[in-house]
């Protein structure tokens, strides 16, 4: 029977939650850099710690801590119930979340409510749609981009910029050119803002310049030290072609493990913003290995307003331990808030971290 393009993204969106629950599909020689760096211990810190805040303002509206839930599913039967869980908790912690890529909701209407739910599970906290470079980069019409932001009253876009999970994808899409042009209609057109992304692989100080001259009011640089996009499409790839000789085995070991650690993007994007002071209201989403609230703690110290995470939050749920993962994350930021002296998550961004050598 012919597969339609609606029923061959419904199978991929499913098989990258199996692989990413069940095969070691991690970077492993890269990780985010996060661990290099340390906070400057303050041994005299002037606060309570009962007093610590985690609030913040991300886009123009308060969350309860500086944490999104990450964009992964929907488009297939069980993504129903696993974006209903994701969206309780992020409803429950009042934390933003994003539904996974919608090219599924655009191709037919059999799974939109997979992506509905989301919104009806978390009436209260901000809510992102979410579509693919390749997708942008071929032209989405104005019904198209509205039906996607309709279907989960969506406060933000995100769009995300993924060349080397396209490049390993069997039927990945690499068609890049114009992208960034087409980017800038949407940021111009849409009533809620654009938030653009890697997935992996991470996006440096002139990719992040170049988005905010496209009109993207944040990055998510979802940098190098979680999942590895390439390995997950590698496995697919194997898995419907039995072998991979595509490329010589000596490179293939470095494109599976392609890409910026996160700590290097969030680094290189505080030195452009101290540079250039006019890219100083691009919001900066730490993702890519985030493992803890330390490693939140860090990416705002290292100039991210707040810190996402997809593949941990998505094994706790798995485990059941999802609530759990998020109360302990913030307990983990609240220990570094205090012993850094940082009463409020403003405070935090001016703690003094330092890198190992
Ligand atoms: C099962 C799964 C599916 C994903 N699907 C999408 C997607 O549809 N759109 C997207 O922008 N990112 C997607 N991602 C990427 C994540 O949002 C995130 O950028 C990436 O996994 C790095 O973060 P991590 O190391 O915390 O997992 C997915 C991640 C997972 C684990």
């Amino acid at each position: 029977m012919q597969q339609t393009s609606a029923s061959i993204t419904a199978e991929r969106k499913h098989s990258h939650v199996d692989i990413c629950l069940h095969r070691e599909v991690c970077f492993d020689a890269q990780d985010t850099g996060l661990a290099s760096w340390r906070f400057e211990h303050n041994a005299a810190p002037e606060i309570n710690a009962a007093e610590i805040d985690l609030t913040t303002v991300f886009l123009g509206r308060k969350i309860a801590m500086p944490l999104m839930i990450s964009s992964m599913t929907g488009g297939y039967g069980e993504a129903l119930s696993l974006n209903r869980m994701l969206a309780e908790a992020a409803e429950k912690y009042r934390i933003p979340l994003g539904v996974g890529s919608m090219r599924q909701a655009l191709e037919g209407n059999s799974h939109r409510e997979s992506f509905a739910i989301v919104r009806k599970s978390a009436p209260s906290v901000p809510v992102y749609a979410n579509i693919g470079a390749p997708e942008v980069a071929s032209g989405l019409s104005s019904a198209q981009l509205s039906l996607m932001l309709e279907l989960v009253e969506a406060d933000a876009l995100i769009v995300h910029i993924n060349p080397a999970q396209e490049l390993f994808q069997p039927e990945g899409s690499t068609a890049f050119r114009g992208f960034l042009d087409k980017l800038h209609t949407i940021t111009s057109t849409i009533p809620v803002p654009v938030i653009a992304k890697e997935v992996g692989c991470g996006i440096s100080a002139i990719v992040a310049r170049k988005l905010a001259d496209a009109g993207v009011r944040a990055v998510d640089v979802a940098g190098a030290g979680g999942i590895s996009w390439q390995k997950v499409e590698e496995c697919r790839y194997i898995e419907k072609f039995d072998h991979d000789n595509r490329f010589s085995p000596s490179a293939l070991d470095e494109l599976l493990n392609w890409g910026i650690p996160t700590s290097v993007c969030l680094a290189g994007i505080a030195a452009l913003k101290k540079q250039h002071p006019e890219y100083e209201p691009l919001s900066v989403v730490s993702s890519g290995g985030i493992r803890n609230g330390i490693d939140i703690a860090k990416s705002i110290a290292l100039g991210a307003d707040i810190a996402a995470s997809a593949q941990h939050l998505l094994k706790a749920l798995h485990e059941g331990t999802l609530q759990h993962t998020i109360e302990t994350w913030a307990n983990d930021l609240k220990a570094v808030m205090f012993l850094t002296g940082s009463a409020t998550i403003e405070q935090l961004k001016q703690a003094p971290i330092h890198k190992q050598h």
